[in-house]
């Protein structure tokens, strides 16, 4: 018999090792796949098509009998895998992650054979024409920067893959490497060709253990194939911050993780200074299919207004059935919280969703219409960044959200620009006060000089306009977006639930 269970890291988290090896004890041929993305169900093993999980040691002798009761049926046609359109996570499930036969099998390196023979100029413009744009967050156009960095003058270029993957409930990346790290490594080789650049690197972070290998294992593997191309992983130590492109680069080089002010573009001067395309994990990983035949013209037709194509959007958090959902553009939130996710976890009702990880708005349950889209998201002043959603029942404490935004924000700056640095610590000073009803909380240390300015300030309306102040001043004087957007989070969390800041409602100018 031979039985599939993935080796992926949430799925060996759950137990997966243990249960493959008990099923090699059994006697059994084990094969460890990438995971098809059902988290609720890992350990989930495969026999013949038929899925078992969560799966544990003592399961193993009735799966094998045919008397198990943890059936699900036939994977592939389970409602959350039937119900997706998988392109960049086409293979999850059903392939070996680090084997290049089951990778060739299932139309890899088909891209980047069809992208050697049409050549730079129309691999740019299949590109542009699928309408890709960044999934790391800003959703800016894939073909335009490949064509920013093309026409840039020098012979030395950089591809270089944004795999830090530092928002909260986000893990599309560190699937994709893990489950499919040649599709990564195509996708960069096509980028190269297109660029004219002939040196990548995977940019990751040291809490990715796993991923880090399997990227290692599969660089070897492939390096003949992608010639001249050639990769290198650099990991970082995990500051957030790392995963802002221009700090991103100055870690790869070496240097402190601080962002640089742009311009220069990293289009123009990015890695040693050089033209240098930086793009997310999951934007490379979408070439292969784009280039491979007729993908552009699906990947154009898929999605709504300018958001093209699919999005593999994570649910996170506080949800019944969580894990990798693969979609075109265009679903609504309602549809992948409720219908998808099954609700929460904890069977209370959902209070609040965090879209677009920890610098996303906190979205109520009343605009659950919302359609997944980048336009969308933001004339609500939330943002889709990287598709992580993050669910929260009734118990969620929005005030308390509010002030780990500012935490979170202070504890991850980099310290470069005033609106950030000194903006968050005063933040929470300033949320501390509104959950205290506009009095000075105990807690709260201040220096002597301070005071006098705190005081006259102490109450409770007066604190909220001084906290609408500082997150304009944030959201519009911030060098990135780490300052930039920690608005979202904490003015969603007033605005949708004042009564947890202790106010009747929240009155904007
Ligand atoms: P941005 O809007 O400044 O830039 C987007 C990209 O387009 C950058 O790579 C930039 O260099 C490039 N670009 C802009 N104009 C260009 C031109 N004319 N030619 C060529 N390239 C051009 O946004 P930024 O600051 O890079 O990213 C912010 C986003 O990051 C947010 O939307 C947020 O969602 C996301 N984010 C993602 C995280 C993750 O874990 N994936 C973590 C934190 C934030
Ligand atoms: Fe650094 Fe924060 Fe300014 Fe970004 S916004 S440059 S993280 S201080």
């Amino acid at each position: 018999t031979i039985v599939r269970i993935s080796d992926d890291s949430l799925a060996k988290a759950c137990g997966a090792d243990a249960v493959a090896r008990a099923f090699e004890r059994a006697g059994a041929t084990v094969e460890r796949v990438s995971s098809w993305g059902m988290h609720w169900l890992e350990p989930l093993v495969e026999v013949d098509g038929q899925g078992f999980g969560p799966a544990t040691v003592d399961d193993v002798a009735a799966i094998l009998d045919g008397s198990s009761q943890l059936g699900i049926g036939t994977i592939a046609d389970h409602p959350f895998i039937a119900g997706q359109q998988r392109l960049t996570f086409a293979r999850a499930g059903k392939t070996r992650p680090l084997s290049l036969e089951d990778y060739e099998a299932t139309g890899g390196w088909a891209g980047l054979e069809r992208a050697r023979s049409i050549g730079p100029e129309r691999i740019l413009e299949e590109v542009t024409q699928s309408g890709l744009r960044g999934r790391g967050g800003a959703g800016f156009p894939a073909g335009i920067k490949w064509q920013t960095v093309a026409k840039a003058a020098g012979p030395e270029k950089y591809i270089v893959c944004n795999a830090d993957e530092g928002d909260s409930g986000t893990f599309a990346d560190r699937m994709l490497m893990e489950g499919d790290p040649f599709a990564l490594i195509e996708g960069m080789a096509i980028a190269g060709l297109a660029v004219g650049a002939s040196q990548g690197y995977v940019y990751l972070r040291s809490e990715y253990p796993d991923a880090i290998a399997k990227l290692h294992e599969a660089i070897g593997l492939s390096a003949d194939i992608v010639a001249p191309f050639a990769l290198e992983v650099r990991v970082g130590a995990g500051a957030y911050v790392c995963g802002e492109e221009t700090s991103l680069l100055n870690s790869l080089e070496g240097k402190r993780g601080e962002v640089r002010a742009k311009p220069p573009l990293p289009a123009i001067e990015g890695a040693f200074g050089k033209p240098t395309v930086v793009n997310n994990v999951l934007t490379l990983a979408a070439i292969p299919h784009i280039l491979s035949e007729g993908g552009a013209a699906l990947y154009e037709s898929l999605g709504i207004e300018r958001s093209k194509g699919t999005m593999p959007v994570q649910l996170a958090g506080n949800i019944r059935y969580g894990g990798l959902y693969e979609t075109a553009f265009g679903i609504t939130l309602g549809e992948l919280v409720n219908d998808i996710g099954g609700g929460t976890a904890s069977g209370r009702p959902v209070k609040a969703v965090q879209v677009g990880g920890p610098l996303g708005a906190y979205i109520h349950s009343n605009q659950f219409d919302l359609p997944f889209d980048y336009e969308a998201f933001t004339a609500a002043e939330g943002l889709i960044g990287h598709g992580g959603i993050t669910v929260f029942d009734d118990t969620a404490d929005m005030g308390a959200m509010a002030r780990f935004a500012f935490e979170f924000c202070a504890a991850e700056s980099c310290g470069k620009c005033t609106p950030c640095r000194i903006g968050a610590v005063r933040g929470a000073e300033i949320v501390d006060r509104i959950l205290a009803g506009g009095r000075e909380p105990d807690r709260l240390e201040l220096a002597p000089q301070m005071h006098n300015a705190v005081k006259s300030t102490r109450n409770q309306a007066e604190q909220i306009e001084l906290l609408e102040d500082l997150c304009e001043v944030m959201r519009d004087g911030s060098l990135c977006a780490l300052g930039g957007f920690t608005p979202f989070p904490v003015m969603s969390a007033l605005k949708h639930w004042p009564e947890d800041f202790g106010i009747e409602a929240l009155e904007t100018a």
